[in-house]
């Protein structure tokens, strides 16, 4: 059973974006948030978005640098996790167990769990290095979802092409499907 509680980790991959409209629509939809910034995940948050942690007061955010919150360790319940954007820093980071601040921590604390990871990688193009971490990462039952939306429902703006990204995230961790029909097609909605 599914009871809509998920962590946000936010690292300083571009694409803030995608992490905005994740939030909006978790929130919409009533999950209890847990969020952590990593220290460049915020800069690149306000420079890209012009927004910061506290726009989002619907989420229980935690500093990246306090391994005391909750969601350090495994005995805090929580269902999934997502890091979008999610930087080739933090990707490698956590493919090879390290956990230098409380996103990377968390991360690491939802595999071990056996919990849901989607990890949603922003940079191009990419390393031997950066493919052999994704590869580690989806070995470890992690979902590795890429930063590109689709273009099959003729987007029309940035939040179409967002909302691709945020769609997928969502199905993947309430494992329900969100199909293409022209009836859902954003370019309708
Ligand atoms: C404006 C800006 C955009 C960036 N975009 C990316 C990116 O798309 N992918 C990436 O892996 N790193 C990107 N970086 C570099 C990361 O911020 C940097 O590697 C940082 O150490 C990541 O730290 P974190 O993983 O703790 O957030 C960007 C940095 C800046 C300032």
């Amino acid at each position: 059973m599914f009871n809509k509680k998920v962590i946000v980790g936010i690292t300083g991959a571009s694409g803030a974006v995608y992490a905005v409209s994740l939030l909006r629509e978790l929130s919409k939809r009533g999950f209890v948030i847990d969020g952590v910034c990593s220290r460049l995940g915020k800069e690149v948050l306000q420079f890209e978005s012009g927004l910061s942690e506290s726009d989002f007061p619907f989420v229980n955010w935690y500093e990246s640098e306090n391994m005391f919150a909750p969601i350090a360790s495994g005995s805090n319940r929580s269902d999934a996790m997502i890091i979008v954007p999610c930087s080739m820093n933090t990707l490698s980071s956590v493919a090879c167990g390290i956990s230098n601040n409380l996103l990377q921590r968390a991360a690491l604390v939802t595999l071990k769990e056996r919990r849901k990871l989607v990890v949603v990688p922003r940079e191009t193009p990419l390393s031997v290095i950066h493919i052999e971490a994704m590869l580690k990462l989806a070995q470890a039952s992690a979902t590795i979802l890429p930063a590109s939306p689709g273009f099959y429902k003729k987007p029309q703006n940035i939040q179409d092409l967002t909302d691709f990204i945020t769609d997928r995230i969502i199905s993947i961790i309430t494992e329900t499907d969100t199909p293409f029909t022209p009836e859902n097609s954003l370019s309708q909605s």
